[in-house]
């Protein structure tokens, strides 16, 4: 319910020009965001590498209008690469179809992807692409496929909370593709996605054992400690070691449990988002947990 009207209201232009403006929205949104340059991201990326976190960098932006826009973004991208080449950052790059055109088509958006993937390819940089709304997963999938046949440092995102999800990880799973795997953060109806947490969470361990059993190198990204617990227990049982796969999470969030997972031996990323385009990723989080909204009304009224 929250998240259906956190994720409804992400898409309301007029909303988004004022919180980008507002002093307040600014310093909330602060919580989960770098900055909104390159160098906020890169001074993050440095603290958090300083306490055996590593990172994928994220330039923020989805649904660009124009071609130039998206062109621009990959130039963004791009330098993202050369800066962690540059600054020794021990991270990847996460990046998201729409914000590379791919509501301008997928050939278009393809000729991106060309373009991204060979510099970092060039530069032995992994990246990743992140899962948006269900409009896009099979398109998002098709070009990921197309891809994967060519460039094999790029990996793709799974939503637990898709029926269809079960299915599209074998056949990843089946090119030896690697997929972080996160329980899926946009508004969809009942018919392509489980309407219950309790389902959700079940369907995210049954693909959490999928993906373990693999033996390929996978992300397990959530903040839910009984995930972590069972993804914990699971490689265990099965003598699957600390180095077989990595915990994300996302910047500025449960970061007691990031550092206890690095201090108990486990690999941990954490995804770390910078720029301006800051708003619908921020209405995502904040209706992640009902939580948030208090945290914002404290700093309204403290000022
Ligand atoms: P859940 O929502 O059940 O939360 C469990 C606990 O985590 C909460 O009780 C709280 O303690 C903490 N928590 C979770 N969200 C919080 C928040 N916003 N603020 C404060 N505390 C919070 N989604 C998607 O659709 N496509 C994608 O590509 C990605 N990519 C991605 C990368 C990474 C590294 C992560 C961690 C997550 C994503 N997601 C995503 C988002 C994901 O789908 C999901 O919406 C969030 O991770 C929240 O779900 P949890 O698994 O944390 O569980």
């Amino acid at each position: 319910m929250l998240r259906a009207i956190f994720v409804g209201l992400s898409n309301v232009e007029a909303l988004r020009k004022f919180a980008t403006k507002n002093k307040i929205a600014r310093k909330t949104a602060s919580r989960f965001i770098a900055g909104e340059e390159l160098k906020d991201g890169i001074e993050a990326a440095k603290k958090l590498n300083l306490n055996n976190i590593e990172v994928t960098m994220d330039f923020l932006g989805e649904n660009t209008k124009t071609e130039k826009e998206a062109w621009a973004c990959a130039k963004e991208i791009t330098k993202i690469m050369e800066a962690i080449k540059r600054e020794n950052i021990w991270g990847n790059v996460s990046i998201k179809l729409t914000q590379l055109g791919l509501d301008l088509g997928e050939e278009f958006c393809e000729g991106v992807l060309r373009f991204l993937f060979d510099g970092a390819k060039s530069k032995n940089i992994f990246v990743r692409i992140d899962m948006e709304g269900s409009p896009y997963t099979q398109k998002t999938l098709n070009l990921f496929y197309k891809l994967y046949e060519e460039y094999k440092n790029i990996g793709i995102v799974i939503q637990a909370y898709l029926y269809r999800s079960y299915e599209d990880v074998e056949k990843i799973i089946s090119l030896g593709a690697r997929i972080r795997l996160c329980k899926g953060a946009y508004k969809e109806p009942k018919s392509i996605a489980f309407p219950k947490k309790s389902q959700v969470n079940e369907n995210f361990i049954k693909i959490m054992k999928r993906l373990l059993d693999s033996k390929i190198y996978h992300a397990i990204a959530t903040h839910d400690e009984k995930m972590i617990k069972a993804t914990i227990e699971y490689a265990r049982e099965k003598g699957i070691t600390k180095d077989r796969f990595e915990f994300q999470m996302l910047y500025g969030i449960r970061r007691d449990m990031q550092l206890k997972l690095v201090k108990e031996g486990f690999k941990v990323r954490v995804y770390l988002p910078y720029g301006t385009h800051w708003f619908p990723y921020y209405m995502r989080r904040l209706g992640e947990r009902p939580a948030n909204l208090f945290f914002i009304l404290r700093n309204i009224f403290k000022g």
